[in-house]
């Protein structure tokens, strides 16, 4: 698979689905790379990769640090950096970290949470030369304010809202928006609405791609699977299979065999 770029992404639009996931090592990065349009090093990293409950204690430090180690591992792969909570609170503290995505990494874009309020901070960014992915619907740095995590668009005000969200962030000049924990319904309305690829997670099939968290569609994060994960492999088991195989065989004897053994 060739390295996406902005123009093709957009034109990808009612042509050919895109596809994303996250990443937050240079490791998984690697074998991730050329198998996926984009790759997403996903403040999720906080919880998946660091155990947290939540996004929020992760900081621009800690991103620009994952996003460089993924860059290493996927160099033909589209990146896209999460920007952290607190980070793009006013438009010169956005513009100030979006800058240091693109100082001190290689990744292509960066991803900000939220709609219309924040609609003047993704199109100052955007008019300093920053590429932008939105991220609407369920915002997951919204959860502590919101008391969890909540599916929208399913009642007419969120649903509107939604909407009015998506137009606002493309209008800001947004190159592509993930579209987060809505009703499939709500979903293909944006998706129709606006002109720039709409990137679903929890948001049924007629979007213009999908993204999942890496943990969660191979099946190493076990604590509970949501609904709109697809699981293509057990992760978990087939770790656990093979450490305790290894134990067993370091205790009978079995392991190292003569192949990995120095003469
Ligand atoms: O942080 C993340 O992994 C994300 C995806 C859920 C879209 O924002």
């Amino acid at each position: 698979m060739k390295k996406q770029t902005i123009r093709a992404i957009q034109k990808s639009k009612g042509v050919e689905k895109l596809s994303m996931i996250t990443a937050y090592d240079s490791l998984f990065a690697k074998l991730f790379n050329g198998n996926v349009d984009l790759i997403l090093v996903g403040d999720s990293l906080n919880m998946s990769f660091g155990g947290k409950k939540d996004t929020l204690s992760i900081s621009m430090d800690m991103m620009i640090y994952h996003t460089n180690a993924v860059c290493q591992g996927a160099t033909e792969t589209f990146i896209v950096c999460d920007m952290p909570f607190g980070t793009y609170m006013n438009r010169d503290e956005a513009l100030q970290n979006a800058t240091r995505v693109y100082q001190e990494t290689d990744a292509d874009s960066v991803k900000i949470e939220g709609g219309i309020e924040k609609a003047d901070t993704v199109k100052y960014l955007v008019d300093n030369g920053i590429a932008v992915m939105g991220h609407i619907g369920l915002m997951p740095q919204s959860s502590r304010s919101e008391g969890g995590y909540f599916v929208k668009g399913r009642d007419s005000d969120s649903r509107e809202r939604v909407l009015q969200d998506a137009k606002a962030i493309e209008k800001a000049g947004a190159f592509a928006i993930v579209v987060e924990g809505v009703t499939e319904e709500v979903a293909k309305e944006i998706t129709e609405a606006v002109h720039i690829p709409v990137i679903g997670i929890g948001a049924g099939k007629y979007v213009d791609g999908q993204v999942l968290v890496w943990s969660d569609m191979l099946g190493f994060f076990e604590d509970f699977k949501p609904k709109f994960v697809k699981q293509y492999i057990k992760g978990g088991e087939i770790i656990r299979t093979a450490v305790k195989q290894y134990s067993d065989e370091v205790k009978s004897g079995l392991f190292p065999e003569e192949a990995n053994i120095y003469n």
